[in-house]
């Protein structure tokens, strides 16, 4: 099989940010994707859903003429002093589904997450009651807790006792990376599903070592071993409804990722799709990429499966080494820049 053709796809995981860097990116995720959720992990975050609807008007307003009728939907960030009125709102706004828990200081931009979830308790209550998605960024930030393990101890110390809490809360935990956040997911009651990334799919942490210190691969929650990542493939592809498609593309200009303290994130939009499929496709699977990447995930959320349709087709190609960025005079290195390409996205 050389074409497959599948229902288009939606990114349940996505940072686009905002001004030039988010014009220069978006049409990426617009001409693979019908619906992303976007994250709101700006800079001030994005907190009410007066917030998010200018910043989902920026995003439409930033689309190319190919690439009108992509949906965003959008995110909100919780933060200590969300309140359940404000969840309310969110919840009767047909364009926000989720918020966002950042536990503070656990990856980019999360300063103004949440410090003490008990501080969320009438925001989580009214979450609960309303059916609002909870996303989860699920990893302890306590810095004594090897950088390794942060996601297994989330699962023990913050999501095990929040659902003991919380049983009707909706939660989806974001870009899973162990083998114990996804046999969690696969086994637990209630609603509970998992994104997972291409890069979690396709590399484990020798990635970031390999002939030197690679940034690009340098991304929140970092890299696993490779057991993890074979955990990662076998969920993905197992048909489970509770694991989908979320990239976490995470934009960063290549001077922010090449320094001293350089950005976490990595830069999967441009390839995205073709990626899954060479997952899907070394597992001989590609018949549940649909699924994973067109179903699931719009299940989930209560949304239709997509009636547009995607086209890939087998073909080497090698991924750019850098795209332009902003207005062209910084440079965004894509996820596995420089690395063959099987499949590709046709347009
Ligand atoms: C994300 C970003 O850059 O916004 N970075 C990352 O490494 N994934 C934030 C996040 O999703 O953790
Ligand atoms: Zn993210």
């Amino acid at each position: 099989m050389n074409d497959l053709v599948i229902p288009k796809p939606d990114d349940w995981h996505l940072h686009l940010r905002d001004g030039r860097a988010m014009a220069s990116v978006v049409g990426y995720t617009a001409r693979s994707f019908g619906r992303a959720l976007v994250m709101p992990n700006l800079r001030p975050p994005v907190v009410s859903v007066e917030m998010a609807l200018a910043y989902r008007d920026r995003i439409l307003k930033a689309l190319g003429p190919a690439e009108q009728g992509f949906n965003p939907y959008m995110a909100l960030y919780l933060t200590d002093n969300t309140s359940a009125q404000e969840v309310r709102r969110a919840a009767e706004t047909p364009e926000v589904l989720a918020y966002k828990l950042y536990p503070a200081g656990a990856t980019t931009n999360s300063d103004s997450g949440v410090t003490d979830l008990s501080r969320c308790h009438a925001a989580l209550e009214a979450m609960q009651e309303t059916g609002m998605v909870l996303c989860v960024h699920g990893e302890v930030t306590d810095h004594q807790v090897d950088v390794f393990d942060r996601e297994a101890r989330f699962i023990e110390d913050v999501l095990i006792p929040l659902r003991a809490t919380f049983p009707g809360l909706r939660i989806v935990f974001e870009h899973v990376t162990t083998k114990e956040a996804a046999d969690y997911v696969r086994q637990a009651e209630g609603s509970i599903a998992a994104t997972i990334t291409p890069q979690h799919l396709l590399f484990n942490r020798n990635s970031l070592f390999k002939g030197g210190l690679r940034p690009h691969y340098y991304c929140l929650p970092v890299l696993k071993r490779e057991p993890h990542r074979q955990a990662l493939l076998q969920v993905a592809t197992s048909g489970s409804p509770r694991f989908f498609l979320g990239t976490d593309s995470a934009p960063h200009s290549k001077d922010a990722k090449e320094m001293d303290c350089g950005c976490a994130g990595c830069f999967s939009a441009p390839h995205a799709m073709a990626l899954y499929a060479q997952v899907f496709d070394g597992l001989g699977c590609l018949d549940r990429l649909a699924d994973f990447a067109s179903r699931f995930g719009a299940q989930f959320y209560g949304l239709p499966v997509s009636e547009q349709t995607i086209t890939l087709t087998r073909g080497q190609s090698t991924i750019e080494t850098s795209l332009p960025y902003e207005d062209g005079d910084a440079q965004i290195v894509p996820l596995a820049a420089g690395e063959p390409l099987g499949w590709q996205l046709s347009l």
